[in-house]
């Protein structure tokens, strides 16, 4: 997945602003911050070259994991038109250019972050580009943990609500569900503490009586156990300037994510879902599959015809009929 044309030139044009030493030293910290799992905690990003870094090397990461599932919400609530969408903890408006390329009947989009800044890197983005949900997004400084969140269709927290401390998260998954009209759509690190909020959120949204539609085929207990986490994985191509960043030699990297999607009403979902990479032998392909009995190994054969087909094709976080 890479971004859309618009938004690369865009973010290339802010990088040229910044000395380019400046700018991979920025790169460094920002990695560095990722590793202690709070990037954003304290007053991290403090100056620019630490944003522009982010524009350059996780924002790509992130627009591409909320366009898999964005998609993945569309194709399990297909007949429901997504005509506004309020974004929590937007940053720079990754969720907003998903956003309109998934749902083209988007009329309205509001965005809420903390930092002034990057809602103004996010706003100097969105004008480049050629849609005008993009030009004409509400965009407003806001501390999620006490605004009030007007009604929206979908609500989406990417990658935010991992970052406003665990005694904001309640209030803020209460007012955030409350504004939600059809859905909202949660994502965190694909990493053992990402998932453990997300499986937290998961719990009390089913007992406030939400719809999961995704990744869960149910809304049981979590089988996954204490020592594991589900996640999936979104490869994202490298711009040359990632690469230049990242000082890295590959031209991808995988972003790994937990989510949930909820919604107001029943939707479709899958029967079953892949939870780890199959792995494909010459004669049989093993699949790890969580389903309404639990999480499951499975091991599909050459002589299978039918099963085999399938899961010669199946990837990381695809539905799996039983
Ligand atoms: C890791 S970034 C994710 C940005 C964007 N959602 C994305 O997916 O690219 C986390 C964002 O949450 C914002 N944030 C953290 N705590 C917040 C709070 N209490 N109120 C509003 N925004 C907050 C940060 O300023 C930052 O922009």
């Amino acid at each position: 997945m890479q971004l859309p044309s618009r938004l690369r030139s865009a973010i290339e044009l802010e990088a040229e602003g910044v000395k380019p030493s400046e700018l991979a030293h920025a790169a460094t910290e920002l990695s560095a911050r990722y590793r202690t799992g709070h990037p954003f905690a304290g007053n991290f990003p403090d100056n620019e070259p630490q944003r522009i870094a982010y524009l350059a090397t996780r924002m790509p990461a992130t627009y591409a994991v909320l366009r898999s599932v964005f998609g993945e919400f569309r194709r399990l609530l297909p007949d429901n038109d997504i005509e506004s969408l309020l974004d929590l903890g937007c940053g720079p408006g990754s969720a907003l250019w998903a956003a309109i390329e998934t749902f083209d009947e988007l009329k309205k989009a509001t965005l809420y972050d903390r930092d002034p800044h990057l809602i103004r890197l996010g706003k100097t983005l969105a004008a480049n580009g050629d849609n005008l949900v993009l030009q004409n997004a509400d965009w407003q400084i806001r501390d999620i943990r006490s605004s009030l969140l007007p009604p929206h269709q979908l609500v989406v927290c990417s990658y935010s609500l991992g970052e406003v401390g665990s005694k904001g998260v309640p209030g803020v998954l209460q007012r955030a569900w409350e504004a939600t009209e059809t859905a909202i759509i949660i994502i965190e690190p694909g990493t053992k503490r990402g998932f453990g909020l997300i499986r937290e959120l998961r719990e009390t949204l089913i007992e406030w009586g939400a719809n999961l539609l995704a990744p869960c085929p149910h809304d049981r207990a979590c089988p996954m156990g204490a020592d594991d986490w589900c996640h999936f994985a979104e490869r994202v191509e490298r711009t040359s300037l990632h690469r230049y960043l990242k000082l890295g030699e590959r031209g991808h990297e995988d972003e790994k994510y937990s989510y949930i999607i909820a919604a107001k009403q029943p939707g479709q979902r899958v029967p079953a879902r892949v939870i780890r990479h199959p792995r494909r032998h010459s004669g049989f392909a093993q699949l790890t599959i969580c389903g309404s009995d639990g999480i499951e190994h499975l091991t599909v054969r050459r002589s299978q015809k039918e099963l085999w087909r399938k899961a010669r094709k199946i990837d990381w976080g695809d539905g799996w009929e039983i």
